[in-house]
């Protein structure tokens, strides 16, 4: 039997995830980066709702494959950083990580994309933030097949089996209210959760762009 208690928690959990603000990645700019993150939500079932624990981000780090000296450093320049998903300035960041070597230039777009989404978001320490993305259309592991074609890696050893799961989240296309599109991935546990995210507001490119639609 559900306790008042349950009840509370879910009501508050509700509000919360409600008013989570959302951090859209525009993959035109860093595909890598979208690849691994897709191949995380989409065939890792990694969470597409994130809680900042910056403090934590060095730990985090040395707990996945991300650990120095890492398989990228020495890598050409298309593959000379590793990167993380979920990222490692949050709580669900660290051992179990999917991560891939990106070109550096990548890694340090999302990052101040992610850092001036903190800010203008007012994101803090313990606050929960949500993910998207754009122009991730022809991403392999955003879309298509979820067999791992050798760039990403959880641990360092043994060589990690991937799970081809696609079932796990369902993409769901939200418009918005510039005339344009981004995807955000719903668990098929919760199917019609992301029907809240209209008239919310996704950051983009700095800005708050309001929802007009989920599809
Ligand atoms: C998609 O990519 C184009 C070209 O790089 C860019 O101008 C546009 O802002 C991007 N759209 C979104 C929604 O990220
Ligand atoms: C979204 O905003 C429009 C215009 O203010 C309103 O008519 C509509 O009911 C709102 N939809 C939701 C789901 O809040």
């Amino acid at each position: 039997m559900l306790s008042l208690r349950t009840l509370l928690f879910a009501a508050l959990a509700a509000v919360t995830a409600a008013s989570a603000a959302t951090v859209t990645f525009d993959c035109s700019r860093v595909p890598n980066i979208c690849s691994n993150d897709c191949y995380a939500i989409r065939c890792l079932g990694k969470p597409t709702t994130l809680t900042r624990n910056s403090p934590q981000a060095e730990d985090n780090r040395d707990a996945n494959a991300c650990r120095s000296p890492n398989r990228c450093s020495g890598n050409p320049s298309d593959s000379n950083s590793c990167d993380e998903y979920p990222f490692a300035s949050t709580s669900q960041g660290g051992a179990g990580a999917s991560t891939r070597c990106v070109p550096s230039q990548e890694n340090s777009r999302q990052g101040g994309t992610l850092s001036s989404f903190y800010t203008r978001n007012s994101v803090a320490n313990g606050d929960s933030y949500s993910v998207a993305f754009s122009n991730a259309s022809g991403l392999q592991y955003c879309s298509g097949s979820c067999t791992n074609s050798g760039n990403q890696l959880v641990r360092r050893l043994p060589a990690f089996a991937a799970r081809q799961e696609t079932s796990i989240v369902q993409t769901r296309k939200l418009l918005l209210a510039s005339g344009e599109e981004a995807l955000m991935f719903e668990p098929v546990s919760a199917r019609g959760s992301l029907n809240r995210m209209v008239n919310q507001t996704v950051d983009l490119r700095e800005e708050a762009v309001r929802v007009v639609a989920v599809l």
